[in-house]
């Protein structure tokens, strides 16, 4: 395990010198899902007894959320990639503005916190560099199922009237496929007295993962991964032993597109294929071969051309790897068209990758990409999570040594990225300069 840094300080300075040029071979291990393992930990608040996780990656967020849950009394164990969660007595109290405010998933425990408690006490979650991501459909839809819900100072204060401390069992109409409000509904309607429906509900494979976890513990949960959700509500939750975190399928993703641009062929696995069809059919349009043998994919890269993308709600094309996807197109063969339709400023790697020599030329959400022939090393800086990681991909194929910094993002969502990398014959050093 890279000594990450332990400190946002730290990381500030951290620096990925990535040597670029390098033939890749090998498998590329593919960690727990993030975006699933986060959400699954909030599920904990939901029941008195144990639930214990498998599969966790190792990661910043996952220490980050670590905290929140103790800081709400959640008793938490950690064990390599086992993680057990205990919110046998809750403290009920508020979990720090600070904490929240960097880890978004953290304000989806409103949900089980309300479910569980009757009352919760949460900061709202900033907006971020890639957009203002507002939290209306959480607030909508808890208003929906009986809470009574008011923003203040920053802070959602929710509280369910009456004496039985329930919610109840309501229909709730999303405006949008939101994930996080889907996954913060769902959580709160499976202790509700009654029936409730999500309509129009995200149908990402995190969502599934959720519901699959819930209805382990003792919900009744039907028709996850798919636009409408049944939730019949139960008196309580038991724990769990052992549920197996879903396969990262944007850290997948990024792993393919890393072999697609330094033209490498690789196995990556574990994959759930079904997760990522979007973005194979995607790499298969570009000129790469993809073999499906269960879990594990083998890309083989040919020549590669610039096709167009626009990123949607699963099962489309996922805005989490938009960057990585124009990373590759910097340097395939014709011009490609990429829309970013899901955050409304997701294109800050545009004028990182410009650095390095890319030609894109931005017109509102959209960046259209001329391939050249070779990008050229340049210090560069990650400006989100999968930013940072578009960045690390171009500096694997420019010619030079391209020093990547913003690794505070990358940290975030990437398991030891730079060992993984080097295990296939990348040169990717982690320095402080
Ligand atoms: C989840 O965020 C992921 N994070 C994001 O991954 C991912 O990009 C996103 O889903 C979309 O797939 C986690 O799961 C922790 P949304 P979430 O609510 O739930 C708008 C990464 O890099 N919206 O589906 O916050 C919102 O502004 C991160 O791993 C409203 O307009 O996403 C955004 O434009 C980044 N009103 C779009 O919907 C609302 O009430 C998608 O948001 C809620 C959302």
């Amino acid at each position: 395990m890279v000594a990450v840094a332990q400190t946002s300080q730290e990381s500030l300075k951290q620096r990925l010198n990535v040597s670029g040029g390098r033939d890749l071979s090998g498998t590329l291990k593919v960690s727990g899902a993030k975006n699933s393992a986060l959400v699954l930990m909030t599920a904990s608040l939901l029941s008195a007894e144990t639930v214990e996780l498998s599969n966790v990656p190792a990661l910043t967020d996952i220490d980050g959320m670590t905290a929140i849950l103790e800081s709400l009394g959640v008793h938490v164990d950690r064990i390599s990639d086992r993680i057990r969660l205990t919110a046998s007595t809750l403290s009920g109290s508020t979990p720090p503005y600070e904490l929240v405010n960097s880890l978004r998933a953290s304000f989806f425990s409103i949900g089980p916190l309300l479910g569980r408690l009757g009352h919760a006490r949460v900061p709202l979650p900033g907006g971020c560099r890639i957009g203002a991501r507002p939290v209306v459909e959480h607030i909508r839809g808890l208003k929906a199922l009986g809470a009574v819900v008011n923003v203040e100072h920053g802070i959602v204060t929710a509280s369910v009237p009456g004496s039985r401390k329930r919610l109840t069992g309501a229909q709730i109409v999303l405006d949008c496929p939101s994930v996080g409000a889907t996954e913060t509904l769902l959580m709160a309607a499976v202790l509700a007295d009654g029936v409730s429906t999500i309509e129009n509900a995200a149908h990402e494979p995190e969502v599934q993962d959720l519901a699959n976890l819930l209805n382990t513990m003792g919900a009744r949960v039907r028709g996850a991964g798919g636009p409408l959700i049944t939730i019949e509500g139960v008196e309580q939750l038991h724990g769990c032993s052992n549920y197996p975190v879903i396969p990262d399928r944007i850290e997948a993703g990024t792993f393919l597109m890393a072999a697609a641009i330094t033209r490498s062929t690789m196995v990556v696995e574990p994959v759930i294929p079904e997760h990522l069809s979007a973005v194979i059919q995607k790499l298969r349009d570009c000129g790469c071969s993809i073999d499906i043998n269960g879990r594990a994919i083998t890309i083989t890269p040919g020549v590669v051309t610039a096709v167009d993308i626009t990123t949607q709600p699963f099962p489309g094309f996922p805005t989490d790897l938009q960057a990585p996807f124009m990373a590759l197109m910097c340097t395939a063969k014709g011009t490609s068209v990429i829309s970013e339709k899901i955050y409304e400023n997701r294109l800050q790697h545009v004028a990182e990758l410009q650095r390095m020599g890319a030609s894109i030329r931005l017109e509102g959400s959209t960046a259209i990409v001329e391939g050249v022939a070779q990008l050229s090393a340049a210090p560069v800086t990650g400006t989100d999570l999968r930013a940072a990681a578009a960045m690390v991909l171009a500096g694997l194929s420019a010619k030079g040594t391209t020093q990547v910094s913003g690794l505070k993002h990358l940290d975030r969502g990437y398991d030891d990225l730079e060992h993984k990398l080097n295990a296939v014959g990348a040169e990717v050093k982690r320095n402080i300069s």
